[in-house]
């Protein structure tokens, strides 16, 4: 298969340019146009105008769909990098998803339909037993003693009372920090100390590929290295023993048990923290990103009702875990802010079969379908037998986030899910905008296969060079935005130094995405990868760093780097090289250091190539040359420049040495 946009990431503009020949034009087919929210370029390019040109009145018509509990006095303080929205304003997250419905007398609307792996389990809630389960996890939380700003650690399984978590500790101000349920330990153990959680929510188990996931025996063993953690509340899922903590550990039917349905929401200022999500920088490091009240949650829905279009008869299915950023703003704060019913999947794509979510499309009749490239160019693999006979009519609208998709990739989507007759929105965002920021709005933007179009209203992108001069139209460069928007991120947990050197610094005054990206004649936007060594695998953000440095903390490894090298399905795959400084490099050793790295960071993080090396390419100052490596992982010839290298002898010997 022909991934082309794994060029992308190379930072060669040229290249990436070639192979995004992309100039099919897919206009929104009519029949959806006509009942759009947003059914015309002239009704995009006005809002899109009004948000420029005047966003302080822009954003305050729409913030007054939030339940304010104080109003707002100013609208915007920008001073940057630090944004203020909605400064004085009180108000709380878990009513504005919740409280605003019931008053508004749809408490009986489907708010959450959820499908276990195990086949046949399903249950449903409406917004009104959403809001009683939400009450009685709030009131439970309070009475431990959690209070308003302190942190929970949520690692669950994508249940109900995933959501119920969340949105429990939105309602008493408590900030949650989700962690999602494939990563180890040692990296729970991080984020708990990072963020001083006072208290994890966790479950038995989880159900992966028909297997039990050891959630709860996770948690215990990190909170042997995370003393903040004062209480642990288990979700009872699987059946699975686990050893309970006299104390502190408690079930979560207990902690509920006699809890009030009717909770009132604590009332928190607009810049309250609502969240943490940990995700990889260009460090060791993972980076708490913060998020805060008002201006997330209206950045969630706003962009939720723009890019899906959302209708009181739609069911939405985002099949993205809660553990990702896409799931708290597109499963939870976007789609029940705006009182959407969301579709929920608890398991794998391909349990017990490679049909599953055709199967799940089939008997539960979503009609908008969100997921990421990695997984359709799974399903392409898997095959039309899994496909053919099965209903597929209720889908209206199709959607792609977490990496570039392939042109091929796109087509297969827009015919054999789509039927031809639903648009795609190709979404490009991040963990640090908390919401979409470009994407075609489906009634009315004409797509390209591969291309995530233009920016929301609300969104000014601009590509620059490294000295931040614009660069010329069709020209490769650094994504940068100009202006702020509400649902940015305001800071690293707890490293604001981090946070203007990460992002504000290299571009004085906007914000650096880390992405390259161009524009086409049409002013388009094509994403052409990382600026920085962050690896984007299965639509999953990891830093080679990160792996580089779980590698060498085992006793056997001297040193170690880590690259991306095209892969099929997953987009990109991590390749490491690494030299010895005991041990034989053999399969034995291969194999434990796969288990190392699953123990230091997680499964997603496991090398699916590993090279061990007499010696690594570096330059003269002794900098490592991934570049070179790159090349070596992907099976290339380096096509660059290698005068710098220190020994050329180095690059020979390692392409000797494969596997
Ligand atoms: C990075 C953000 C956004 C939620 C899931 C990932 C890449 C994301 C696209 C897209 C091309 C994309 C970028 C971005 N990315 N969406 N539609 N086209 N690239 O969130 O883990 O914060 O990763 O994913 O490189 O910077 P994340």
């Amino acid at each position: 298969m022909n991934v082309p946009h794994k060029a992308a990431g190379t930072g060669d503009a040229g290249r990436v340019a070639s192979v995004m020949q992309e100039d099919r034009l897919f206009p929104p087919p009519s029949a959806f146009s006509q009942r759009a929210r947003i059914g015309s370029l002239e009704e995009y390019r006005r809002l899109y105008e009004a948000a420029r040109t005047a966003p302080a009145s822009f954003w305050d018509e729409r913030a007054r769909a939030l339940p304010w509990m104080r109003p707002y006095d100013t609208v915007l303080d920008w001073q940057p990098p630090d944004a203020v929205w909605f400064r004085g304003g009180l108000t709380n997250a878990s009513a504005a998803c919740l409280d605003v419905h019931l008053a508004a007398g749809r408490g009986e609307k489907t708010a959450l339909v959820w499908v276990g792996e195990p086949t046949g389990e399903r249950r449903t809630l409406t917004y009104r037993e959403l809001h009683a389960e939400v009450c009685r996890l709030a009131a439970g939380l309070s009475r431990l003693g959690v209070k308003p700003g302190d942190v929970v650690s949520i690692y669950m399984p994508m249940t109900p009372e995933l959501v119920v978590a969340m949105l429990a500790c939105a309602r008493i101000g408590a900030v949650h920090s989700v962690i999602f349920g494939g990563f180890s330990s040692e990296a729970i153990a991080d984020r708990n100390n990072d963020a001083q959680a006072v208290a994890v929510i966790t479950a038995d188990g989880g159900w992966r590929r028909g297997a039990k996931l050891p959630l709860k025996a996770n948690v215990d063993e990190a909170l042997t290295k995370s003393p903040s953690v004062r209480h642990v509340i288990v979700l009872k899922r699987t059946g699975q023993p686990v050893s309970m903590t006299a104390g502190r550990d408690r079930w979560w039917h207990d902690v509920v048990d006699g809890m009030p349905c009717d909770t009132p929401p604590a009332a928190m200022d607009s810049e309250a923290p609502l969240f943490i999500l940990y995700t990889s920088g260009s460090t060791g490091k993972p980076k708490g990103i913060k998020h805060t009240t008002a201006g997330y949650v209206l950045w969630a829905k706003t962009t939720a009702e723009w890019v899906f279009d959302l209708r009181d008869d739609d069911l939405f299915w985002c099949t993205a875990d809660c553990g990702w950023i896409t799931g708290h703003s597109y499963v939870t704060y976007g789609p029940l802010a705006a009182g959407a019913s969301i579709l929920i999947y608890e398991g794998a794509p391909n349990a017990p079969h490679e049909g599953r979510f055709w199967e799940i499309i089939e008997q539960e009749k979503p009609t908008i379908f969100y997921t990421a490239p990695t997984a359709i160019r799974s399903f392409m693999k898997w095959g039309m037998q899994h496909i053919e006979g099965r209903d597929l009519s209720s889908l209206r609208l199709l959607g792609t986030v977490g990496e570039g998709i392939n042109p091929e990739a796109w087509i297969w989507y827009h015919e054999v899910i789509g039927g031809t007759r639903c648009p795609i929105v190709d979404t490009w965002w991040q963990t640090e905008t908390g919401g979409i920021m470009m994407s075609p709005l489906p009634g009315c933007t004409p797509t390209k296969p591969g291309s995530c179009t233009l920016p929301l209203p609300g969104v000014v992108p601009e590509i620059v060079d490294a000295e931040g001069r614009p660069v010329e139209q069709g020209q490769g460069g650094w994504l940068v935005m100009n202006a702020p928007w509400p649902g940015m991120l305001r800071g690293i947990w707890g490293n604001d130094e981090r946070f203007r050197e990460a992002y504000w610094s290299r571009v004085p005054g906007k914000y650096l995405a880390g992405d390259n990206a161009r524009q086409d004649a049409d002013g388009y936007y094509w994403i052409m990868g990382r600026i920085d060594d962050v690896l984007n695998v299965a639509g999953h953000r990891l830093s080679t760093i990160e792996i580089e440095s779980a590698l060498v903390s085992h006793p056997s490894v001297a040193e170690a780097a880590a690259v991306g090298r095209p892969h099929e399905v997953k987009g990109e795959a991590v390749a490491v090289f690494v030299t010895l400084r005991g041990g034989e490099p053999n399969d034995a050793l291969k194999d434990a250091l796969r288990k190392h790295v699953r123990h230091q960071i997680g499964a997603l993080a496991v090398p699916d190539d590993i090279h061990f090396a007499a010696a690594l390419p570096k330059t003269r100052s002794g900098k490592i040359m991934r570049r070179l490596l790159k090349d070596v992982a992907a099976g290339r010839e380096t096509v660059g420049d290698t005068t710098t290298l220190e020994d050329y002898t180095v690059l020979a010997t390692l392409r000797g040495n494969d596997e």
